[in-house]
């Protein structure tokens, strides 16, 4: 038993309503290693939380009221940077126990919850390097606020595994592989090469967590008789506003196993590296 949960799905719900970071991260570690060792049993099936718990601080705010954000020039704007990553990396730890309460069935494979614990396994472990990089600026996560808009895409999923995994890994994640390479070069320039490092951590494990998302939507595609490429592009349309965003990094998204023929139809035609 591990601080109070008995199972997977108990320490889903309590990794959930856990509102101190510190405090998920280590029951995370603690119940991937049990699980991994097998002394950990999937449990009975358990109500997920409307919204996980959050610490009191980083104030959320609504996404068009946030600072915007600049190159990795100045120590304020790697701080600012640092702080907007750890809290996408905090929100995606939850979003990955949710999935496994909200989601996973009696029938589910085994490999189903392998998967999902391994990404939020490694998403605990990407919010701890975010947060030794910014206690070495003497900053700390809370100390900006936040965009409050990450949790709605699990809110407007929440009936749906299918959307879920066609607006989270492979939008939302994949959207992370257009953009690191950006930061991590903005970084080395900035003389951080420590935060860059963290960076091509991440950028690495989420070519698996792309990848991951793409293996449950097939097999999912599959139960459900559907065609994965038209139905991606139907449930994206449907729950995810706006257009994707140029450039795609289609190298990355080529080894996650996301094809160009998957996105570029939803994709805008402005490329918007050069529309600033
Ligand atoms: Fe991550
Ligand atoms: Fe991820």
């Amino acid at each position: 038993m591990i601080r109070g949960a008995a199972s997977l799905r108990e320490g889903a719900v309590a990794v959930l309503e856990t509102p101190a970071p510190a405090d998920k991260i280590a029951l995370t570690h603690d119940l991937a290693a049990a699980w991994r060792v097998g002394t950990l049993p999937l449990g009975p099936a358990v109500t997920a939380p409307p919204r996980p718990a959050r610490p009191p601080k980083p104030e959320l705010r609504l996404p068009r009221d946030m600072p915007k954000r600049r190159s990795a020039g100045s120590v304020a704007s790697r701080v600012a940077l640092l702080h907007a990553l750890a809290h996408i990396e905090l929100n995606a730890l939850d979003l990955a126990w949710d999935l496994i309460a909200r989601f996973g069935a009696e029938n589910s494979p085994r490999g189903f919850y392998d998967d999902w614990l391994r990404v939020a396994d490694e998403e605990a472990t990407h919010h701890g390097l975010l947060a030794e990089r910014l206690a070495h600026y003497r900053a700390a996560y809370g100390d900006l606020p936040a965009h409050d808009g990450l949790w709605q895409a699990a809110e407007t999923t929440a009936h749906d595994l299918l959307a879920r995994l066609a607006v989270v890994p492979l939008v939302l994640e994949a959207r992370g592989l257009d953009v690191t390479p950006v930061m991590i070069a903005s970084l080395d320039k900035a003389g951080d090469t420590a935060s860059a490092d963290v960076l091509r951590v991440i950028y690495r494990d989420e070519i698996g967590h792309v990848a991951i998302g793409r293996r449950w939507f097939d097999a999912l595609c599959a139960t459900h008789g559907v065609e994965p490429e038209g139905t991606y592009q139907e449930l994206v349309r449907r729950h995810f506003r706006g257009k994707l965003k140029r450039p795609f990094n289609t190298a990355a998204r080529d080894e996650a196993g996301l094809p160009a023929g998957f996105y570029e139809v939803l994709a805008g035609d402005v490329d918007e590296t050069n529309a600033a």
